[in-house]
């Protein structure tokens, strides 16, 4: 959606929904949704690729949706991951004629352009599983009380004036922009510690001292974990999900360092390479979350905060547009990569881990590591117990969420 009063307008109700303060009511489900992962990966660690990309759709599901589902074989989770393929098929340099720049573009006949049939077939998927999950939220309200994102949306639609279209467009954008992101994240972090294991030995140290092996970490020990948090800053450093950052396009005539940048322009905030400038960062290619601890910018000089705007992340991008899903997300990565670490112990296959952009990670506006060798063996049978009693104890929680 183009900038303008319609954006505004949803942009203002998306920051409602995903302030600080009402992720944070959020928690108990990216809690319990980890758990289901640990136990996941405890009794199918082969299935491990999935069980990421389950995890952060259902937490999506459960709080957009109150619903819930616990296998990525389950109709909504495929249906949701094809659709994405379906985007990014489309987004890939070539697969669609410049249309922005050469608007007649737009008229030709669809027998001439299969990009325009494809577009189609995408918004009929589209619509059918948006209008569906709407529907469905809509006769949850129906049948009795249930809290979630949409049912808020709804009771507030006289107020924001919302027809269902929007409605169900809103929903799916969560469902589509919190979904691979967050997956793809977290199998970075994997891939990372595959390659790195002196992260995996200091992140375990660094949740053993707070948790031992009694209970896995929880939301409580966030401010104890400098080190995980480090590792996500990190992570979204070395191998930002959207390398390129998404499109913008300039709405008034701009120069930029003695460069004309006429209305209309599309522009990228290149994440990849503001984060590895070898001037700002210390051997940007290695993966060091050390370089986050005592300096939350990462950077190799002290940021003066009250001077440069510098953010501590582009992989969320910047200025008006940029990422309000970025507090969901990273209460998401925090729980799982803390309790993933404390659980488990992870090593690739002793051949060489490939981590390269260009061999190791899918192509496209948004990218993902390939599937990588890799092995999740339970650091010892108490924190294999402890995960079967945890994932026990959340349940009855889980079950509320069922459609
Ligand atoms: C690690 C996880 C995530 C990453 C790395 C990420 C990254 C991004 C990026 C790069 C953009 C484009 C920003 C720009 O235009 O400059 C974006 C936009 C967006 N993201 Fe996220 N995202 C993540 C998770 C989420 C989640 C969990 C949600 C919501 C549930 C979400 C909702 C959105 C929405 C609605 C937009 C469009 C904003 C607009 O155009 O106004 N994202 N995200």
């Amino acid at each position: 959606m183009q900038y303008g009063n319609a954006w505004r307008h949803q942009r203002k109700t998306v920051q409602g929904l995903l302030n600080v303060t009402v992720v944070d009511t959020v928690m108990p489900i990216q809690n319990a949704e980890t758990l289901q992962t640990l136990h996941h990966l405890l009794t199918e660690p082969e299935g491990y690729y999935d069980h990421f990309r389950r995890y952060s759709t259902a937490v999506i599901l459960a709080s957009v949706f109150g619903q819930r589902e616990d296998r990525f074989e389950s109709p909504k989770i495929r249906d949701l991951y094809d659709s994405l393929d379906h985007v990014t098929a489309l987004l890939e340099p070539g697969a669609t004629p410049p249309v922005d720049a050469f608007p007649f573009l737009r008229y030709l006949p669809g027998f001439m352009c299969s990009w325009k049939r494809e577009v189609k077939d995408l918004r009929k998927i589209q619509q059918s599983m948006y209008y569906g999950l709407l529907n469905e939220t809509k006769q949850k309200m129906q049948d009795g009380e249930t809290d979630c994102f949409m049912a808020r949306l709804i009771r507030q639609r006289e107020k924001n004036k919302f027809d269902d279209e929007q409605l169900a467009y809103l929903g799916g954008t969560f469902m589509e922009a919190g979904s691979d992101t967050t997956a793809s994240t977290l199998l970075t972090f994997v891939l990372a510690l595959v390659k790195y294991p002196k992260v995996l030995e200091e992140a375990q140290r660094e949740v053993d001292l707070v948790c031992g092996s009694d209970k896995s970490p929880s939301m409580e020990d966030f401010d104890k974990l400098p080190y995980i948090s480090a590792c996500i800053s990190e992570v979204l450093r070395w191998r930002p999900i959207a390398p390129s950052g998404a499109p913008h396009v300039v709405i008034q005539d701009d120069t930029y360092e003695g460069y004309f940048i006429p209305k209309g322009t599309i522009v990228f905030a290149n994440a990849w390479a503001i984060q590895r400038d070898e001037h700002e960062y210390e051997k940007p290619d290695e993966f060091h979350p050390e370089r986050f601890l005592g300096n939350k910018f990462g950077t190799r000089y002290k940021v003066d905060e009250e001077k440069d705007f510098r953010r501590v992340t582009y992989a969320f991008g910047a200025g008006r547009r940029v990422c309000p899903g970025q507090h969901l997300a990273q209460n998401s990565l925090m729980i799982s990569m803390a309790k993933l670490v404390w659980a488990f112990d992870i090593t690739g296959d002793g051949t060489e881990v490939d981590t390269d952009m260009a061999t190791a990670f899918t192509n496209g506006l948004v990218t993902a590591p390939h599937k990588f060798p890799v092995q999740f063996k339970p650091r010892s049978s108490e924190h294999a117990a402890v995960i079967e009693k945890e994932f026990e104890l959340v349940g009855p929680f889980l079950q509320g969420f069922k459609v």
